[in-house]
């Protein structure tokens, strides 16, 4: 990490906000404006996050969903732990099926909400970052469309590249409702965009 990378992210507002307001990411703001939009973390019940370390959506989504309910994270990395007991998180790859096996048996029952932050590691070569991070989405989709219920929401980030639009189609194929929406806290510059759906086409119990 170059000195001024470190002294440009310390100016920025986002990051300056989530630090003075006890957030642990600066993406905390992320989830919030998409939430404020769309509110389908408003009465939400049962949440899966995906991609969930250092825990900023766990935060936002814990203090919307309050604590009946439950909230699940899961991440390669460790989250350090939130102190709620109706937070949880697992330590698991998502390309794991065993992984998506300890996913499925924590909830009772369908989710209300499935989010997905998934983004690998970069290695600087944008084609190969773009597909990786297209695959863990994929994941993420599969996985909403087993555990959301009818009326559920998929929120997920994306990014862009040459199988955007593939992927975009079968977000829409899945769900009725599909917006593309780049919030205020996403830097300009980086190729994130997020999709908010909901309702979906064909419910499988
Ligand atoms: C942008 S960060 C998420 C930030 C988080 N939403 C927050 O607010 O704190 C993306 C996360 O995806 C995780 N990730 C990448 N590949 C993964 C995989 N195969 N299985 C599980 N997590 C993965 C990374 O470890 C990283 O923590």
């Amino acid at each position: 990490m170059s000195r001024r990378w470190i002294t440009e992210r310390r100016r920025e507002p986002y990051h300056r906000m989530a630090k003075e307001q006890g957030y642990r990411s600066r993406a905390a703001f992320k989830l919030k404006q998409l939430n404020s939009r769309f509110g389908f973390l408003d009465g939400a019940r049962y949440v899966l996050d995906m991609g969930a370390a250092p825990g900023g959506w766990l935060q936002v989504a814990r203090e919307v969903v309050g604590d009946r309910g439950l909230v699940v994270g899961v991440d390669l990395e460790s989250v350090k732990p939130l102190g709620l007991n109706n937070v949880m998180t697992i330590v698991g790859d998502v390309t794991d099926g065993e992984t998506l096996k300890q996913i499925i048996r924590l909830f009772p029952g369908k989710v209300d909400v499935v989010l997905s932050d998934l983004a690998p590691n970069v290695s600087g070569v944008w084609d190969v970052d773009h597909l990786r991070q297209i695959d863990l989405s994929r994941i993420a989709l599969m996985l909403s469309e087993k555990l959301l219920k009818p009326e559920g929401w998929f929120v997920v980030k994306v990014f862009q590249g040459f199988e955007y639009n593939m992927f975009l189609e079968e977000v829409k194929s899945t769900f009725s409702f599909v917006k593309v929406v780049k919030p205020k806290a996403s830097r300009k510059a980086s190729a994130e965009i997020y999709l908010v759906a909901g309702n979906l086409r064909n419910f499988r119990k």
